[in-house]
């Protein structure tokens, strides 16, 4: 399988790159690309890891060489949130990265599983499929919003509260990922009971916790390393089940035919052609229905920004 990373030289691409040279199966092909020139060498650098990983890095602008025959494609590039901002507030300069990005995605490798890390992936997800569509090449099965951080910080916060291994916590974590539409489905967790009290700063501590990011790094940048380990874990296995390996379930971002959202994060089985099956995020509590009704709006309007965003620069480019 071959795995490309755009924006490998960012915060997230380098520590993705790394993860994935660890992580990938063998023989696996991981392609680095980004604009900046020092990408080539960040490959060079992750080359001398031993691990049948083969690594190879491109720089400038255009990604052709690097996307060519890929099967999962993982875009990271664009700009970070500083305190103050919210995720929406990367829209102007991330919305164009990503159009661009995925246009070329359309074109050069079409057949491949994409997954948007870029903020706000509420609406850059939906830019992409826009992308896809107005190119003929839309696969609803092969793109993803990755929502992966929410789970892990979910599944470290409650361990955390509660004092158990991390390890042995499980969270759904659904809806999308901007502060109330992150909804971590604490109802639903086996064998641990919280009062309503811990559910609430919970579910609030989840929600912000990319904030919680933002603000200790002081105007650094947002989450980096969290981010890569989280969009590693969606990847390596989105490539094992690419590979055949059964049974394999992940939360993300997708079109999945959810009645309240064109876009909504919930559990996916994949397989050897993305997403197998939809499966049902199960039964939430009074309390998380209400939040789940509260964020509708929010993701709507995220999603309809981006549909907006791909229309009308569609019809500039064509007048
Ligand atoms: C996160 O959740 O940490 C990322 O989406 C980055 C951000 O801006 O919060």
């Amino acid at each position: 399988m071959k795995i490309a990373v755009l924006g490998a030289a960012g915060g997230i691409g380098q520590a993705l790159a790394l993860l994935l040279k660890l992580d990938l199966p063998a023989n696996s092909v991981l392609s680095l690309y980004d604009l900046a020139p020092v990408t080539p060498g960040v490959a060079k650098d992750l080359s001398h890891i031993p691990t049948s990983v083969k690594v190879e890095g491109f720089a400038g602008t255009d990604p052709t060489a690097a996307i060519e025959g890929a099967d999962v494609i993982l875009i990271s590039a664009g700009v970070a949130r500083k305190p103050g901002m919210d995720r929406s507030d990367l829209f102007n300069i991330n919305a164009g990265i990503i159009k661009n990005l995925v246009a070329k995605v359309a074109e050069v490798a079409p057949e491949a599983c994409i997954g948007i890390i870029t903020n706000p992936v509420n609406t850059t997800v939906a830019i992409a499929a826009e992308v896809l569509k107005a190119a003929g090449v839309y696969n609803k099965n092969k793109l993803f919003g990755i929502t992966t951080l929410d789970v892990i910080r979910a599944e470290e916060f409650v361990a955390e509260l509660k004092g158990l291994p991390s390890e042995d916590v499980r969270v759904n974590v659904i809806g999308g990922h901007s502060g109330t539409t992150i909804l971590p489905v604490l109802s639903q967790i086996q064998g641990i009971s919280f009062t309503d009290q811990e559910v609430i700063d919970l579910t609030s501590r989840i929600q912000n916790a990319g904030t919680e990011v933002v603000e200790a790094k002081a105007g650094g940048g947002s989450a980096t390393l969290s981010m890569a380990c989280a969009a590693a874990r969606f990847a390596v296995q989105l490539v094992d089940a690419l590979s055949g390996k059964q049974g394999i379930i992940q939360n993300a971002y997708v079109d999945g035919g959810n009645p309240a959202s064109p876009f909504f994060t919930q559990p996916l089985l994949l397989g050897k052609n993305g997403i197998d099956k939809v499966l049902p995020y199960g039964e939430l509590s009074s309390f998380e229905e209400s939040k789940k009704q509260e964020m509708l709006s929010v993701l709507h309007a995220d999603i309809e920004m981006g549909i907006d965003f791909v229309s009308k620069t569609l019809v500039t480019e064509a007048s």
